[in-house]
């Protein structure tokens, strides 16, 4: 069973990075978000969210009698692709900065799957029930992007250049 739950431990460390990951990084793109003002909204409601998801990550992990972990970055290679779209000077940055979090959310709801199939399994109810809320919170994000995106890349390319 320690192995197992250094396991969930691990993934709840993993989940806590890019959670603080997603924070710094949608601080950026909001600054950066003065042209659009519907985007700006909605990245400023989702890292209020995503500032939720940090904490209640971190009050899973003291459940399990742990500590957060803030050494770790991003994992995979989402990570090369986030750095790289971040660091984008192009004016298409946010078109780029949506494919992005839409690629980031996606991780994100697979980690939570993952950490829910793992707390339930080990009878962690209060980690499961924790990851169900903020996994729905990412389902609703990834939606609005992928809503969103058509008007958005239709907006970019009425623009003159
Ligand atoms: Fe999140």
């Amino acid at each position: 069973m320690t192995k197992q739950r250094d396991t969930l431990v691990a993934w709840l460390n993993d989940a806590y990075a890019m959670e603080r990951n997603l924070h710094q990084s949608l601080q950026q793109q909001i600054a950066r978000a003065e042209d659009y003002p519907a985007i700006k909204a909605q990245l400023q409601a989702h890292l209020a969210q995503t500032r939720d998801h940090e904490n209640i990550v971190q009050e899973c992990l003291e459940s399990l009698g742990e500590r957060a972990s803030t050494t770790k970055g991003l994992t995979g290679a989402a990570a090369g692709f986030a750095s790289a779209m971040m660091n984008s000077l192009a004016d298409d940055s946010i078109v780029k900065n949506l494919l992005t979090n839409y690629s980031m959310e996606h991780l994100e709801i697979a980690s939570y799957r993952s950490l829910i199939e793992a707390a339930n399994l080990l009878g962690e109810q209060q980690v499961a029930t924790a990851c169900t809320a903020i996994l729905k919170q990412e389902q609703d994000m990834a939606a609005w992007i992928e809503r969103e995106l058509p008007h958005i890349i239709r907006t970019h390319l009425a623009q003159p250049v």
